[in-house]
């Protein structure tokens, strides 16, 4: 079959849409509506024509069959999840961390590693960016050690993260003596910038689904643009899940178009002028 008969494969059916996203939402909690019908179609027919086959359901057998679907899982969820970030993304929540999280952190935990996870980490952005914030904060707050433990489901973007090379949008927004300081330029491209190895030391990555987490005994959490993908009913299973991770006192950031107001949770929810915290307050 030809590139051009792949492209001709029509948008998914809205049956066999429920039943692919009734499978999404088992297997990854995420919750797609309809009207993503057109972006599923898209990305599996990526892979229909990777594996050469023909139709939506012969390629939901085949991820659903025993013998395969391991493996093909991992395919199917690179396709499935988005990824988007980049470096100095809602800025705010650093300036929270520095100025509000750190030295409340640090008031109580002042001779232990901090621990600090990337939940959702996508390709690197947000645990090398935080590792930078710790690093920039030492001038006013003193040394403390600290690592910074990164997770997400899909095993690609994790694999793009341990490289630490980034170029364009991605980059566009770090402050040239940021850049200058922590980051070396590719020698081969110009255009690419590459994260120093001592700052990609200070970061543990891990390929783990947020439901079936195993991240305890943490200070602070970042989760930022991941609990959008999620019905309400996931999102306070994670939320619950972030305050049994944290240690007393610790906090957790989320994006600033998501929040937990709503959720019957027990984080106390702190308004501040760098935006909304959530502490385990005990
Ligand atoms: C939009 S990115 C957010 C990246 C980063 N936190 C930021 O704000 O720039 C969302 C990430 O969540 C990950 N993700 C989605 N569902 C997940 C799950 N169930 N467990 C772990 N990671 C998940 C996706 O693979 C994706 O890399």
């Amino acid at each position: 079959m030809t590139e051009f008969l792949f492209r001709d494969i029509p948008d998914m059916t809205i049956e066999q849409f429920e039943k692919f996203s009734k499978y999404i939402l088992e297997v990854a909690g995420i919750y797609l509506k309809e009207h993503k019908i057109t972006l599923l179609s898209n990305r599996i027919r990526k892979r229909l024509r990777e594996l050469k086959i023909y139709d939506y359901d012969q390629y939901y057998e085949y991820l659903t069959n025993s013998n395969h679907s391991n493996n093909e899982l991992i395919h199917f969820l690179e396709v499935i999840t988005t990824n988007e970030s980049y470096f100095w993304r809602t800025t705010q929540n650093f300036e929270a961390y520095k100025n509000i999280v750190l030295p409340d952190i640090l008031k109580l935990y002042r001779n232990r590693e901090i621990k600090i996870w990337s939940a959702g980490c996508s390709t690197g952005e947000e645990p090398y960016n935080i590792v930078i914030e710790s690093i920039e904060s030492m001038k006013t707050l003193g040394f403390f050690p600290f690592i910074v433990i990164a997770t997400d489901i899909s095993n690609r973007v994790i694999e793009i993260a341990k490289q630490g090379c980034y170029s364009g949008r991605k980059i566009e927004r770090i402050p040239e003596h940021i850049l200058r300081r922590y980051f070396r330029q590719s020698k081969e491209d110009p255009k690419i910038f590459c994260i120093r190895e001592d700052i990609k030391s200070k970061v543990h990555f891990k390929v783990e689904n947020l439901f079936t987490s195993t991240v305890r005994n943490i200070h602070v959490i970042f989760c930022r643009n991941v609990l959008i993908y999620f019905q309400k009913k996931e999102q306070e299973i994670l939320a619950n899940m972030f305050y049994d991770s944290l240690l007393p006192n610790g906090y957790l950031f989320i994006g600033h178009a998501e929040s937990l107001q709503m959720f019957n949770t027990q984080f106390k929810i702190l308004h501040t002028e760098f935006g909304t915290i959530y502490k385990k307050e005990i």
